[in-house]
């Protein structure tokens, strides 16, 4: 029997594929894609044109604040990690190179509509480039404080990576690798704690200024999976994509209201970051008040942190002060949606030579999301009997599926070429004869990786971006990929593919 017509919280619905290193996006029979918003698309009236690098990719129906979930009509929020200098013809670090690539990056807000079979971009009065260099605005305890030298507002968001859709219908975009941009942006004007925080976007509101949520701490985010917990707090979990580092848990202050969207917009302003100790099973508060090991913290004899702004500023150091474990780089972070427990990617680690990564799974104390204490195990590890290395970007199904896709770049002559292709996408059932087991659905172009997937509602689309094709290229005359390359060039374009050939959810 197919294994496509099995259960389906047991069983994938394709036929598994095979590696591959083709230069080209590879699905299972039946199945088909197209590319949607590549890079330099212009989207907008006053001609912009689409960033580079897509990774997490929001969906928002068009009619959602009417009570819709339209499954053809919905601004997609694309995020866009990073550039490279090459491909954008900006090696030269003049102004107007660095202004170029800070236009690249951020969120791009795009409306998209499915014509018959074929999705296509409309250039629609709300779609905006949310880049580098857009007014945004701090909040939280951090704003206006010296971390920040006082600033209240600050240009721009970029290092784009994962994110998380909140239930008000706002983006939140997580601004991961920021560090790096503090020589490469030198001169103009670049402040790297301005950066590094969570950053919520109204896709449905251009006139409302995004906001930096900076009680949630800053680091290298990776995600902010959000949930409401039982009581209307909003919950997002949290990880820090570093070697060697932790998970986080911020809880808001405030509950959430469906019927007051306006209020809800602001709930993530205030509320409590804790980290996670999964040597006994428990979520420490990160609070400068009420922590003695915060107030204590010394390095070369000075005290680490003089008030909360400090301790968020630095949530690194405060983790690891208090406790917080340090893990093989947490990348995506996803709830179950049948059973609540919490689904992580430690994507590898080459300082423990833990080369293929594995996802572990938290489950909360009573499955309650505002639980302190929890258990964990480890859900699926990475290697060649499994036949995935590097997990990266998660994203569940209705029925409890799990679909992730792998990220493994820079990882030198470490053994995972000997098994894996180009990066995959993989369905792994989570419960049933199966639970853990990968099954190969798509394979990415040459040095891509799929990133940021999401489904429509109805669960027939499968977004995912293609990012990096070809990174590895020395030049644009020895290009290594020609992925989605614009007519009359062969240069490889990052771009969002949709996916369909998908059974659709059934009730
Ligand atoms: Fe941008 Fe940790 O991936
Ligand atoms: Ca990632
Ligand atoms: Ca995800
Ligand atoms: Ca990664």
């Amino acid at each position: 029997t197919s294994v496509a017509t099995g259960d389906a919280r047991f069983y994938p619905p394709f036929l598994p594929i095979e590696p591959t290193r083709a230069d080209t996006m590879t699905v299972p029979a039946g199945y088909r894609w197209q590319v949607l918003a590549p890079w330099g698309e212009e989207f907008t009236e006053d001609g912009r044109r689409i960033g580079f690098n897509h990774d997490f990719i929001g969906y928002f129906p068009a009619d959602m604040l009417e009570g819709g979930q339209s499954s053809t009509d919905a601004y997609l929020t694309i995020n866009h990690e990073y550039v490279n200098p090459l491909f954008l013809g900006t090696e030269e670090r003049t102004q107007e190179n660095m202004e170029k690539e800070k236009r690249a990056m951020g969120v791009s807000v795009v409306r998209v509509t499915k014509d018959g079979q074929e999705w296509k971009v409309v250039k629609d009065a709300k779609n905006r480039a949310v880049d580098g260099l857009y007014d945004i605005e701090l909040t939280g305890p951090v704003r206006g404080t010296a971390p920040v030298k006082g600033a209240t507002m600050v240009k721009g968001t970029v290092g784009n990576c994962s994110g998380g859709q909140t239930p008000w219908g706002t983006l939140l975009t997580c601004e991961e690798n920021v560090d790096g941009y503090t020589k490469a942006w030198e001169g103009s004007g670049y402040e790297a704690m301005h950066q590094g925080w969570v950053t919520e976007i109204d896709p449905f509101d251009p006139e409302w200024t995004p906001k930096k949520r900076t009680g949630m701490g800053r680091f290298r985010h990776e995600n902010a999976a959000v949930i409401p917990a039982k009581d209307g707090r909003i919950v997002a979990y949290m990880g820090d994509d570093m070697q060697d580092s932790c998970v986080y848990k911020f809880v808001s202050k405030g509950a959430y209201n469906p019927a007051n969207r306006t209020a809800n917009r602001d709930l993530l302003a205030e509320g409590d970051l804790y980290v996670a100790n999964f040597g006994n099973g428990t979520w420490v508060l990160l609070d400068y008040a009420k922590n003695k090991k915060l107030q204590e913290a010394k390095k070369d004899d000075k005290p680490l942190f003089t008030s909360q702004a400090d301790v968020l500023a630095d949530a690194r150091a405060a983790a690891l002060a208090v406790g917080g474990t340090p893990v093989d780089r947490p990348e995506d972070i996803e709830i179950h949606p049948r059973n609540n427990d919490v689904y992580i990617a430690l994507t590898n680690n080459s300082k423990h030579g833990n080369y293929f990564g594995q996802i572990v799974k938290l489950t909360e104390e009573g499955s309650d999301h505002l639980a302190t204490t929890f258990k964990w195990d480890v859900f699926a590890y990475g290697g060649p009997k499994s036949g995935f290395a590097s997990p990266d970007n998660l994203v569940f199904d209705p029925y409890g599926n799990l679909w992730m896709v792998t990220d493994n770049s820079d990882l030198g002559t470490n053994p995972i070429k000997e098994f894996h292709g180009n990066n995959a996408m993989f369905f792994f059932p989570t419960e049933g004869p199966n639970a853990g087991k990968a099954y190969r659905f798509a394979v990415g172009p040459v040095e891509a990786e799929m990133t940021g997937p999401t489904w429509s509602p109805d669960g027939k689309t499968l977004f995912v971006s293609i990012q990096h094709p070809g990174e590895d290229s020395e030049s644009l005359n020895k290009l290594t990929s020609n992925f989605a390359a614009a007519p009359g060039s062969n240069i490889p374009r990052p771009t969002l593919v949709a996916i369909e050939g998908f059974p659709g959810w059934k009730a």
